[in-house]
């Protein structure tokens, strides 16, 4: 991972840069950094606040040999590395909300965002985003995010070193990522649940198409998130975002 490297000062966004890369043929492995982007994108058409000098904004190239419908697992397996990845750096014990957000004390610090390129049912390739809040200061996040996002520098009470901490993303991504190629989908599954904040808690799960509630009992092999609803009926949930309940 991180072999081709392209660092960019200002983009738009370095996932529309990686898509255009890996339209063009860039190898699995291929990463897009900038110091900054004007046009991040969040998930269900959000836009990510990406100021210049203080995050990692980052997206990596993968061309994994796996079914459409398999590609939520690559989005867990990248909250996994991060969440090790930060571990490792800083003194900081994040935990995961399904399926992609990194939080410590309730806020959120890391945003993933994986796109596909397909070519008829098959995967050309996936683009992992990962937008993640290094050193900000608490009033450097616009009046909105205030009370919902934060940073390492905020939470760990000192900086941390960038580069650093995109060469243990990259390490630990590269073990996962490996292991999820010859084992399978179960080992990542495992380390992802022990990270996990939402299992076994009532929550909301609101999608485009309304709220549901219930009970998150688990997540299935292809990383869908599973709620058992009041009537006793399991739901997959395929893209919602999360409120954790009790
Ligand atoms: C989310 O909504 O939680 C996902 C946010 C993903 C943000 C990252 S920053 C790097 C990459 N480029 C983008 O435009 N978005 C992703």
């Amino acid at each position: 991972m991180g072999r081709h490297i392209h660092f960019e000062e200002e983009v738009t966004s370095t996932q529309k840069i990686a898509h255009n890369l890996a339209s063009e043929g860039a190898e699995e492995g291929t990463i897009v950094v900038s110091e900054q982007q004007s046009s991040g994108r969040g998930r269900l058409s959000r836009v990510w606040y990406s100021p210049k000098h203080t995050g990692i904004w980052m997206s990596l190239i993968l061309r994994p040999q796996i079914p459409l419908s398999q590609t939520p697992q690559l989005t867990l397996l990248a909250a996994v590395a991060i969440v090790q990845a930060i571990e490792e750096v800083t003194t900081l014990k994040p935990d995961i909300k399904w399926p992609n957000d990194i939080l410590v004390n309730g806020k959120k610090l890391v945003g993933i965002l994986t796109e596909l390129q397909a070519e008829a049912d098959r995967v050309h390739s996936v683009i992992i985003g990962m937008g993640i809040n290094v050193n900000h200061d608490q009033d450097h996040f616009p009046t909105d995010l205030q009370d919902i996002a934060t940073s390492i520098a905020i939470e760990a009470g000192e900086k941390a070193d960038r580069a650093e901490l995109i060469q243990q993303i990259l390490l630990k991504f590269e073990v996962l990522y490996n292991l999820y190629l010859s084992k399978g989908f179960k080992p990542i599954k495992l380390l992802w649940e022990s990270y996990a904040i939402s299992l076994n808690k009532t929550v909301v799960a609101r999608t485009l198409h309304g709220s549901l509630t219930g009970k998150a009992i688990g997540i299935n092999e292809d990383g869908v998130l599973l709620l058992e609803t009041e009537s006793g009926n399991i739901e997959k949930i395929y893209s919602a975002d999360i409120e954790v309940k009790s």
